[in-house]
């Protein structure tokens, strides 16, 4: 018995030891199963949803770590080298500062259609994990330049950032296409000038294609192929949406790009943008539009004096007048003054150089702005708009006033201090607090009619 018995006395605790052992394994195994081994069952739906796993768990990471990393927000931000932008975000490059710029993707209800749709490059080959890891290590390499492991770091960031033709193999084999911005853009235009594209789907495409054309060589190609007389042709649309947009896209393609600012004069988009300012439009159609004009008539001379010619003047001095349009008011008023001051400059410009034949001087010279706005009754309507309740608002058009002034000077009864208070706006003096400009503001009378 006593032999018998100590083997099994012993026995009892082993089988429980052993128990346990598989137990735990079990529950081991089963944390650890190979997601691979799913993939033979259902290889699509078990890697999309292993990436997908990465990736939530990429962000709740990013959260919390070291790497720095950009919170973008509705406005352009910009980006600090080295920062880890999120997916989904926007990023440009700012072409007056050479900054690149990010912020989030607008919210806007047709944006929403082409989500899907579109290829998210990162999620395929790579996940958010491996893009964080690498710009971590990327990053301390930056800090230890000087340490021995620095050789050992570069290979691995080599590793990780693979050539961009063996990414392009690897799509390949995937049968996933890069598109260009180019390829982009046709497919975008090719949607708005479908018949068959709903209204929706046209207006995500001038969403979408807003984005690309604030590149200035993107710009261009979409004059090479054709699309910007197609957007141009947007603003008869029937559809106030379709104008509203087609006017957003144009507003970013002419912006400080004179081939398309050229280009869009042959096509006739001034006529069409002072149509839809003319006439009964939404006030947010009307803001892309004058968005539009502002970036069309700006540096280029040419533009502005057709602009005249066909009543531009006649059309923005209704806009103004208009109730409830005192955003608008403020936008126009900004633009004179902006136009004002360019031709200014222009012939300060040929002064300071001395040229002997300023083309652009010349150009300017036929631009009869300011004997326009006098006509025009611009003088009141200036003054006027210094009752605009904001101050921001009033800053601006006592900004402009103080370039009216020697052509104004005749419509107004100005007491001494106003008339020496403009004039220092005028020679670019900083405005002061909102105390001078009321005094300034009330001290400006302006002679009844007749
Ligand atoms: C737009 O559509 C019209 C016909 O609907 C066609 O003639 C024109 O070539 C198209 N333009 C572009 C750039 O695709
Ligand atoms: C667009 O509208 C203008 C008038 O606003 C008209 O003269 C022009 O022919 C129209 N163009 C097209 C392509 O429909």
């Amino acid at each position: 018995m006593a032999l018998q018995s100590l083997p099994s006395s012993r026995m009892a605790p082993l089988a429980i030891l052993l128990g346990l052992l598989m137990a735990a394994c079990f529950t081991f195994c089963l944390s650890h199963q190979n997601p691979k081994e799913f993939a033979l069952t259902n290889p699509e739906k078990s890697s999309t949803k292993e990436t997908e796993r990465k990736e939530t768990k990429a962000e709740e990471e990013l959260d919390a770590e070291v790497l720095e990393v950009f919170y973008p927000t509705h406005e352009w931000q910009a980006l600090r080298p080295g920062q880890a932008v999120p997916a989904g975000s926007h990023v440009r490059l700012n072409l007056q500062t050479g900054e690149r710029e990010a912020k989030l993707q607008s919210e806007d209800k047709f944006r929403n259609n082409l989500k899907g749709k579109r290829l998210d490059i990162n999620t395929n080959t790579y996940t958010s994990q491996d893009l964080k890891s690498a710009l971590a290590k990327f990053k301390e390499g930056a800090e230890m330049e000087s340490s021995k492991e620095d050789k050992a770091r570069q290979a691995e960031v080599k590793r990780l950032f693979r050539p961009i033709e063996e990414l392009k193999k690897d799509f390949d084999e995937l049968n996933v296409v890069i598109e260009t911005d180019m390829q982009i853009m046709v497919r975008l235009i090719n949607k708005f000038n479908s018949s068959s594209s709903s209204l929706e789907e046209k207006i995500a495409a001038l969403f979408d294609l807003e984005y690309y054309v604030h590149q200035m060589d993107n710009a261009q190609d979409l004059l090479s192929f054709g699309g910007l007389q197609v957007v141009i042709n947007g603003l008869n649309s029937t559809e106030p949406l379709v104008k509203e947009y087609a006017a957003f896209v144009l507003g970013a393609a002419f912006s400080s790009n004179p081939k398309v600012q050229v280009e869009a004069i042959e096509g006739g988009a001034l006529q069409k943008l002072l149509v839809i300012l003319a006439t009964e439009q939404p006030l947010t159609a009307k803001k892309k539009v004058l968005f539009a004009l502002c970036s069309l008539l700006r540096h280029f001379p040419y533009a502005q004096r057709q602009f005249l010619k066909l009543g531009g003047l006649q059309v923005l001095r209704s806009l103004v007048q208009e109730k409830g349009t005192e955003v608008l008011a403020v936008r126009v008023v900004t633009l004179l003054y902006d136009l004002v001051t360019e031709k200014m400059f222009a012939e300060e410009e040929a002064e300071l150089t001395q040229e002997t034949s300023p083309e652009k001087l010349q150009q300017y010279r036929q631009v009869h702005l300011l004997p326009g706005l006098r006509e025009q009754g611009w003088c009141e309507i200036t003054a006027h708009l210094l009752a605009l309740p904001e101050h921001d608002a009033r800053e601006k058009v006592l900004q402009t006033l103080g370039v009216l002034l020697a052509t104004c000077r005749d419509h107004y009864r100005l007491d001494w201090d106003a008339a020496s208070e403009a004039e220092e706006c005028q020679r670019g003096w900083a405005l002061q607090a909102g105390g001078h400009l009321g005094s300034a503001g009330l001290a400006i009378k302006w002679k009844p009619e007749g």
